[in-house]
């Protein structure tokens, strides 16, 4: 048989070097190669564990140069895809929506575009399978799930980008033939994630005792779901997922952002010998982020029902993990929050 020749896109960053890692040690016979573009959110830091593995190639580059990605695909003959690089931050989409159209509209057209004119002739054992937020639903009130047939409503630039990306891999199935798998996923956490997104940031700034940035009255509800478990959803989907369809990914795991920041402090102050509730003064109120989605939830019964996964049980546990990675990570987090983060800092936190 020959060997699986998988091109992951997005595997320097934070949910692509987990489903890189996961791969390339579980499926020694593959070809994989990782493109990426080293945006400021990819880090080769966050794969050096399996960086001279004999079936891992890096190639840095940009899926938005369509000639590029025509030569990389004649070159490699890619039998798979799994496309995760995007610019995923929606605090940023919202002060720079160009980037996000480009990267998450233009770069999956440009994937799609070469995965179509390289499998035209025979689509047998070939899978296009692109990586999506539930943020394409839009929000939901106190009560309701997100379900695979819940209606597209995305409410930022960056939701807009992911729900436009997700119709044209769909037009492409229906269209072209081209054989692709959609999963929409919730929010993710664990080691490895760029401290602009909320439980980094909070761990990072409880053990420097700043301020604890809580958007609003901290009321929106987000399902949390342990980075590796969606590693192995992926896993799971890219394999046994039927062609065409989509699969909803999540936590079953609901939390309040006040809730959970409290959850944070407690957890991070226990691991650093400070009083209970020593931190709960760092929470400082901040103006909301614009069009904030109040609620997000998924209803994973479909891929837990169908293809048999299932998150973990111990929220706690996987955060006291990820609390312990980061406090351990110093250089990690000394690297990516020097330099150009502190002018994001600024400019998303201090000067607005
Ligand atoms: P991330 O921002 O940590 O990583 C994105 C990666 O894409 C980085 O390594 C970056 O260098 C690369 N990239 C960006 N633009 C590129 C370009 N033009 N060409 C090549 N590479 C480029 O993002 P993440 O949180 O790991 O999210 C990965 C994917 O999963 C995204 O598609 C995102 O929409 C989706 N997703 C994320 C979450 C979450 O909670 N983080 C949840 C559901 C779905
Ligand atoms: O739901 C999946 C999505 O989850 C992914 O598609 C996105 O790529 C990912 O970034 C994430 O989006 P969110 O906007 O939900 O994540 P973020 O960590 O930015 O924010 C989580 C919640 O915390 C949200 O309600 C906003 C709030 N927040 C965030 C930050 C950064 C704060 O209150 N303060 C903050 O400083």
């Amino acid at each position: 048989m020959n060997k699986k020749k998988l091109l992951i896109t997005g595997g320097a960053g934070f949910i692509g070097s987990h489903v890189v890692r996961l791969f390339i040690n579980k499926y020694p016979d593959y070809q994989i190669v990782n493109l990426d573009k080293l945006t400021y959110a990819g880090n080769l830091a966050n794969l050096t564990d399996i960086e001279n593995a004999p079936n891992y190639t890096f190639v840095k580059g940009d899926i938005n140069d369509a000639e590029f990605i025509q030569k990389l695909f004649d070159e490699h003959q890619f039998d798979s895809v799994i496309h995760l690089a995007a610019e995923s931050h929606v605090d940023r989409s919202i002060a720079n929506p160009n980037e996000f159209v480009m990267t998450n509209i233009v770069g999956t057209l440009n994937l799609l575009n070469a995965a179509k004119l390289h499998w035209t002739d025979n689509t047998e054992g070939k899978m296009f399978y692109h990586v999506s937020t539930d943020e394409v639903y839009g929000t939901l009130g106190e009560t309701g799930l997100f379900t695979e047939t819940t209606s597209y409503d995305p409410r930022s630039p960056y939701s807009a980008s992911k729900a436009s990306s997700d119709h044209l891999v769909r037009a492409y199935f229906h269209t072209f033939n081209l054989p692709i798998v959609i999963s929409n996923c919730s929010n993710n956490y664990g080691p490895n994630q760029f401290p602009e997104k909320l439980l980094p940031l909070v761990i990072h700034n409880i053990k420097h005792e700043k301020p604890i940035p809580v958007y609003g009255k901290g009321e929106n509800v987000r399902d949390w779901l342990y980075v590796v478990d969606h590693a192995e959803a992926i896993d799971c989907i890219f394999h046994k997922g039927v062609n065409g369809e989509t699969y909803n990914v999540g936590g079953n795991n609901e939390w309040r952002n006040l809730d959970l920041v409290h959850l944070l402090i407690k957890l991070t102050d226990q691991r650093l010998n400070r009083e209970e509730g020593h931190s709960n003064k760092l929470i400082t109120y901040v103006k909301d982020r614009a069009g904030h989605d109040l609620r997000y939830a998924i209803d994973a019964s479909k891929i837990m029902n169908e293809l048999n996964w299932a998150p973990t049980q111990d929220f706690e546990k996987e955060l006291g993990g990820t609390i312990d990675w980061y406090l351990k990570n110093e250089k990690w987090l000394n690297d990516v929050t020097s330099g150009e983060y502190q002018k994001y800092y600024q400019k998303q936190y201090v000067t607005r």
